[in-house]
Order: C-alpha cells, then structure tokens, then sequence
C-alpha cells in the first residue's frame, strides 16, 4: 500500500476522481475491503427458487468463509457456517443439492437441516451434542431473493426489505426456475467491476446487443433521485397506475436503489429481436412496455426484472484483481424449454454483455496497474452513478474503520 494507511488514502482522495491505484490493486486494501465491507454487509446469495424442497442446499464461498444455505423439514431457509463442529471439515463440497441431513464427509457427525447435531459417534459420557450444533449465519428473504451476513450483528435489513419488497412482489420470484446460469471470472477488482455496472458511458461503444434494447441515456442509469426528467417521470406515473411499484427510490447512503426504467421504444425485452424471450411470463406485470426494474445493492448484486423473465447477479470478489460475477436468468418455472422459450434467444444479450463487461474491466484493471496511472475524473453527465458507488464505498470504509466507530462496536 506505499506505506500509506487506508485511512490516510481515504482522507485524500479527490472526490468525483477515480481512486488511486492502491484501492484495486493492493492485497492488503482487499483485505480489508472483505473485513469491512463483505464481513459486515448484507450479501445478495441466491433466488429462493433454488431451495424448492426440504433438503435443498446451496453453499457460497465469501473470502475465508463457506457457508451453506439450506431449506429445513419445516421449510424454513437457514444459514450455517460451512464447518464441521468436531474438527472443522468442510461439510457440503458441492454448490448445490438434496441432502435428508447435513453428514461430515470425514468421521460422518450427522446434523438435521436446522443446524442440530444429532449422531457422534463415540464421543465419550460428558460430550454434549446440544452444544456443537453447527454455527449460524444470519439468512433472510425478500420477496423471492436470499440474502446472508457473516456479521455477529447484522446491520438492519428491514429498512431495504419494506421498500424492495412491493416492487419485487408483482415479480413472482418464488415461482421461478433457473433457465440458465454463468459464472465468469474478471481479471480486475470488484470495484472496478461496480464502476463499470454504474454507467453506460461505455455501453454505446461496447455492447452492441444490449443497446438495441437499453438506453445509454444517463438519467435511466444515474442517482437523481427526485428529480426525474418528465418522460421517466410520466413513465413511472403510467405503471404505477396499473399497479407496479416504479418510481426512483434510493436508500440515504446510496446502498441500493430501484428504478422501473423504460426500453428503447418497441423493446419488450432483453432479446436481440426486441420480442419477449418467453411465451410463459415470470409475474404478473401485463403491459409489455414496463420496461425493466433496476435493483442494485451494494456490495453483491445487480438486478434486471422484466415484464417476461428476470435477471439476477451476483458479485464475489475472489483477489485484488479478480472477480467472480454469477447470472442467472429466471423463468416461470412451468416455462418449457424449446416450447415456451428459446434458451439462446433468452440468453444471447446478456451472455454477450457479460463478455464485453469482462473485457472493458480487465483492460480498466491492465492500465491501472501502470506506475502511470492517475486517477481522471468522473463525467458528472453520464457517471453519476459511478460517484455514488465510489462516494458509498470511500464513506463506508471511512465510517467503518473510525478508531471512535470501531472501539464502539
Ligand atoms: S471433522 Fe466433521 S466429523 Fe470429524
Ligand atoms: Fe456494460
């Protein structure tokens, strides 16, 4: 970190400026970006859908942390450190799965889903099973989409769930199924792969398939909570009027924000012929011009839900300079494959987006890694969005790692 601490490099960044090298390149800086950030916030994991039934599980790696998502007998989803309570074997390998019960693949310690130990074998008179239960996480559920906290004390998800909830509602998220998924690993920082989320300022001159349908205009894409231009504004007014939450809301801190956003004109989905990419419709938003609701919630998700099918992603930052990001598209679950949609059609923009995305970053992280490297400044017209991001990011940390804040909690 050139010997400078985070706080200082924080103190002194120019605000409106990209960061300075250290913050996506320096191991030490991720370190503490996963202590501080990943440790601490509400994560985006998983649509609910994937656990349909008693036994399902999905594990997720953050960092040092494994942990296991799983549906109980009494259906209720819960969260487990991924760690044996006799020796500290990792329990579940695969990412996902049906399993009766939670068995140690090393000396077979069987736990039932809601995290009780149940059989040890050989444990001696005073072993008390009801003390090696395994170690929860916090886990809760909105409308459809699961969320973790490593945290002891997580901070409060009942502010985000009230507002995010009716908008994701008309959605129908738990009645999904995953059409397909990818994940791919971009050779740069996760913020950098934030940055480039936040704007489309780059999208004209990189995403081809996705801008027959997405706008680049800047408002769509930008922070200007309460100050929508008429046409987003009339637009919001319109579907609201039949029912379907849209208007710009954005938490204080910037952490997250939903907009229902309109498509180019004639665009009814994210399909190269602008045509919905399924017959059978996820939710029950009827009028084929919504658009798309954007949801973004720092520091692991972005969102697309649409009139036909929706969008998840995932953000998970591996090292310094590499980032896994996970999408997966949602249809309704009863949608037939070759009957109802066409799996390229459904996934051809955004597996091509996703790839441009890719590279736009990796060649970000390759200049910055230059000793030339200057931060340059941000276009207040088209990367608003991109300050909010690095203004969230710089005051987190900064509120954070305050010696007054931390001898506190
Ligand atoms: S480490 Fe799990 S049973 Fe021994
Ligand atoms: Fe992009």
């Amino acid at each position: 970190m050139n010997g400078t601490p985070l706080t200082d490099m924080l103190a002194r960044r120019r605000p409106g400026y990209a960061l300075e090298q250290a913050f996506y390149t320096d191991p030490d800086v991720f370190r503490q970006d996963m202590e501080t950030i990943f440790y601490r916030d509400w994560l985006f994991v998983a649509p609910v859908c994937e656990l349909p039934k008693p036994g399902s599980y999905i594990t997720h790696q953050v960092g040092a942390y494994g942990v296991i998502i799983v549906r109980g007998q009494d259906g209720v989803i819960r969260a487990f450190h991924n760690a044996c309570r006799h020796r500290g074997s990792v329990l579940c390998k695969g990412s996902k799965g049906t399993n009766p019960k939670i068995v140690c693949p090393y000396h077979q310690w069987t736990y039932e889903l809601d995290g009780r130990l149940l059989w040890a074998r050989d444990m001696g008179e005073g072993f008390d099973a009801s003390q090696h239960g395994l170690k929860p996480v916090h886990c809760r559920e909105v409308a459809g989409l699961l969320y973790i906290c490593l945290a002891e004390t997580a901070p409060d998800f009942d502010t985000f769930a009230a507002l995010a909830e009716p908008y994701l509602a008309v959605h129908d998220l738990s009645d999904a199924k995953v059409a397909y998924e990818s994940s791919i690993v971009e050779h740069g920082n996760w913020k950098l792969v934030w940055e480039n989320n936040r704007e489309c300022y780059h999208c004209g001159g990189n995403h081809p398939g996705l801008c027959r349908s997405f706008t680049d205009d800047p408002t769509v894409t930008g922070i200007e909570e309460g100050v929508s231009p008429p046409h987003l504004q009339a637009h919001f007014d319109r579907l609201e009027a039949q029912g379907y939450p849209s208007r710009f809301r954005m938490s204080e801190d910037m952490q997250y924000r939903l907009a229902r956003m309109p498509l180019l004109p004639g665009a009814k989905s994210f399909t190269m012929d602008l045509d919905p990419a399924t017959a059978k419709r996820l939710g029950r938003v009827r009028d084929e011009t919504a658009g798309t609701l954007l949801k973004y919630h720092y520091p692991t998700t972005w969102n697309h839900f649409l009139p036909d099918h929706s969008l998840v992603f995932r953000v998970t930052p591996l090292t310094a300079t590499t980032t896994e990001v996970t999408t997966k598209w949602l249809v309704h679950k009863d949608a037939v494959e070759g009957v109802d949609y066409d799996l390229n059609r459904l996934t051809e923009v955004w597996i091509g987006t996703n790839d441009e995305d890719r590279q736009v970053v990796e060649d970000n992280q390759k200049g910055i890694n230059s000793p030339a490297y200057e931060p340059g400044p941000y276009s207040p017209t088209h990367e608003t969005g991109v300050i909010g991001f690095v203004d969230w990011y710089c005051n987190t940390m900064t509120r954070r790692l305050d010696p007054v804040v931390l001898a506190a909690e």
